[in-house]
């Protein structure tokens, strides 16, 4: 049984709303997502031997694919004309691409040895091919924006990309620097995260005809969501469970990625000393991760993190008003909520 497999079977098992938002995804988007599939399978064909295989492996176990579902959900407030559809499914999977050439370069930055449960594909083929293989995706990804001839939805894309790109960079000049603010903290993660989410929401708005406010509210949506789930995924690079998300715990601390969680805990007057000693001698055993991860040590912090990733899903669903009266619309803001629940 693929990992991926296991991942699901928690989720959908011990979390019933969980189980009804997912359930309603796929009766809502089912038929569009499995076209986002076909599309994304059919367009990272490649006959480069070791590209194939990179991409089967990438292909072998799945995300969430919320960058797809952000977007064509945004994009279902209005009908719209067959082409509008068909470049509606067509932005999905690009945007999809996005982010898995954004993981592939990721992993790379991080130094991360796993991915979706399986190895990275910088562990598998080293960073050389990793660096090809997400090179790759983006421009295939390019490639389907270009079919959808429309310059507003190439600029909205292209720049939530090189402001990624920033968002990465500027979290390596920050690495192990205990003076990082809330307020850098904050700019980096929309930039790394958040700009892509706010990306999707305002494609789709306007792909689905949507103009003026509407794009504006539901680019808002996509922002404030974004900058909560990355909190989210911060808390759980500490408390999560690597079986559960797929990806090793801990990994942020060890590449001097200061989150959140990790910015309280340097004000706690009990641990902050621990932690800097942790950070300044680079010690990162596990047994230090064990420390880290005692409630006694990380509840506060966690806590504290939580209640800045709820205002910002507070604002988010703020911004729905007027959309929730449809089924798209409630599903976005039940989108919301499960990113404050996430376990994966
Ligand atoms: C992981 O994103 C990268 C972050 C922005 C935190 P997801 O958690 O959406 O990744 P997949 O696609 O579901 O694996
Ligand atoms: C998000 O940051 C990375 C991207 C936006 C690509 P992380 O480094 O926290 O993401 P994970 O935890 O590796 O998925
Ligand atoms: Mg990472
Ligand atoms: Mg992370």
């Amino acid at each position: 049984m693929l990992l991926d497999e296991t991942i699901k079977t928690v989720m959908y098992k011990d979390i019933p709303q969980e189980k009804a938002l997912w359930h309603a995804i796929k009766e809502v988007l089912g038929l569009k997502l499995q076209e986002v599939e076909e599309l994304l399978q059919n367009c990272t064909l490649s006959d480069a031997v070791v590209m194939q295989d990179v991409m089967d492996h990438i292909f072998s176990s799945k995300g969430k694919r919320l960058r797809p579902i952000l977007l064509l959900l945004s994009g279902s407030f209005k009908p719209v004309d067959p082409v509008h559809e068909k470049n509606l499914v067509t932005a999905a999977a690009a945007v999809e691409l996005i982010h898995m050439a954004s993981l592939i370069h990721d992993d790379i930055i991080d130094e991360s040895q796993k991915r979706r449960g399986k190895p990275s594909v910088n562990a598998l083929w080293g960073n050389r091919a990793a660096v090809l293989a997400g090179d790759f995706l983006f421009a295939r990804a390019f490639e389907l924006l270009a079919c959808c001839r429309n310059y507003e939805l190439n600029m909205i894309v292209t720049r939530a990309i090189s402001t990624m790109c920033e968002g990465e960079i500027e979290q390596t000049r920050f690495a192990f620097d205990l003076s990082l603010n809330e307020q850098q903290y904050l700019q980096n993660i929309y930039r790394k995260t958040a700009a892509l989410m706010e990306a999707c929401c305002a494609a789709g708005a306007c792909l689905g005809g949507l103009e003026g406010e509407a794009v504006l509210q539901l680019e808002a949506f996509g922002r404030n969501l974004g900058l909560a789930f990355q909190i989210t995924d911060d808390i759980l690079d500490i408390t999560g469970e690597p079986l559960i998300t797929g990806k090793p715990v801990g990994n942020d601390l060890r590449e001097g990625v200061i989150t959140l969680p990790l910015i309280h805990l340097l004000e706690d007057p009990v641990y902050a000393p621990f932690l800097r000693e942790i950070i300044e001698k680079r010690d990162f055993s596990p047994l230090t991760m064990e420390f880290l991860r005692q409630p006694s040590c990380i509840n506060v912090p966690v806590k504290r993190a939580l209640d800045k990733a709820r205002l910002y899903i507070k604002t988010a669903r703020e911004c729905l008003a007027g959309f929730t009266e449809t089924r798209e619309g409630a599903i976005l803001e039940s989108l919301a909520e499960y990113v404050l629940q996430r376990r994966v």
